[in-house]
């Protein structure tokens, strides 16, 4: 299996125009240098990613947000503060820094400081190739466009064989960074995460928005998708779903407390919302993994992360409603 052995190593290869699978706290991240075109032009190539579909510059500090963002608002630097190093991603009107390469043309920059020791430790190294503390590395996650996203190395390489990967473990949150657009006089969320509405609000002290017109393809109704079907279901009606399914090619994913329907295979049985988080992912490509054609899914109660937990199943089940 390609893997990178240090953090040194990755940074080297990126410094040197090559593509490096890295591990974040929320999911894996298939890394390029944000300064160098020909870089992202092999980033877009290799996840089958439209170019006007941009992607997040990773960077090492809240202190490089002027490099490359302008006209920051005072509560998006609270929220950087507050939040950064973790899983935030926050959409700031672009320097000049920000080609339309990383922005898929438009007039904002997405950045975010992730917390991942070994991501960490790449942005330090590569700051030093680079004789610049602002380096960025931008990096969609480590799937081919629309897939589930990666929380392993294995994942990673079970999509893109031929990569290279720093091995960070399993990923802690599991689920993407939230997404919150700041070139607002109030911050709008675009996605979802394990920083909430509530959280944001609770930060800045404004009024928070939720969803928009901003391109995101990761709130493409189709995104986050299994191959085998999911179907969302609440805790009372898993017995009567299942009733009418083939339990050797059903698959069951939902709170350890909810038993298993009789014959169905359990895909995971995490105890809390975080865990379901953790684990979600790996749950989906197992159904995947075992040939499985239905997985149902009971969502965690719809607080904190679970919120983002439901918008993910929510995704895949509209794929499977609408192939
Ligand atoms: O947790 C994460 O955010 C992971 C890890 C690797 O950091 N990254 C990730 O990247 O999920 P990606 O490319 O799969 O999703 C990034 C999302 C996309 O939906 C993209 O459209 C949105 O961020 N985005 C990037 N730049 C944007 C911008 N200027 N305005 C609005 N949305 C933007
Ligand atoms: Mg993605």
């Amino acid at each position: 299996m390609p893997r990178i052995a240090n953090p040194e190593q990755a940074a080297a290869a990126l410094w040197a125009g090559k593509l490096v699978a890295l591990p974040t706290e929320t999911v894996y991240g298939l890394g390029a240098l944000a300064d160098d075109p020909a870089a992202i032009a092999s980033l877009y190539t290799a996840k089958g990613r439209p170019a006007d579909h941009p992607v997040i510059v990773h960077i090492a500090d809240p202190a490089c947000l002027d490099a490359w963002a302008t006209d920051i608002p005072t509560y998006a630097r609270t929220l950087a503060q507050t939040y950064w190093p973790g899983p935030l991603t926050l959409v700031l009107s672009r320097s000049t820094r920000a080609r339309d390469d990383c922005t898929g043309g438009q007039n904002s920059v997405a950045l975010r400081v992730p917390a991942h020791q070994g991501f960490q430790q790449v942005l330090a190294s590569l700051a030093l190739l680079a004789d610049d503390a602002a380096a960025g590395i931008a990096a969609p996650s480590a799937n081919r466009f629309g897939r589930v996203s990666p929380t392993t190395p294995e994942h990673v390489l079970a999509e893109f064989p031929d990569l290279d990967v720093l091995d960070g473990g399993a990923c802690d949150v599991g689920v993407e960074s939230t997404i919150v657009d700041c070139t607002g006089a109030e911050p709008r969320i675009l996605r979802a995460g394990a920083i909430t509405q509530a959280d944001v609000s609770e930060c800045t002290g404004l009024n928070v928005h939720v969803g928009g017109s901003v391109r995101a393809p990761g709130t493409l109704t189709h995104h986050y998708a299994p191959e085998a079907g999911v179907l969302l279901i609440e805790p009372g009606q898993v017995d009567r779903i299942a009733r009418d399914l083939d339990p050797a090619s059903t698959g069951f994913l939902a709170l350890a407390n909810l038993p298993t329907p009789p014959g169905l295979t359990r895909l995971a049985s995490p105890v809390d919302s975080d865990a379901y988080a953790q684990q979600l992912y790996a749950a989906l490509r197992r159904a995947d993994d075992l040939g499985l054609r239905t997985v149902i899914a009971v969502p965690p109660p719809h607080s904190g992360v679970g919120i983002a937990i439901r918008e993910r199943l929510e995704r895949a089940a509209a794929a499977t409603q609408t192939p």
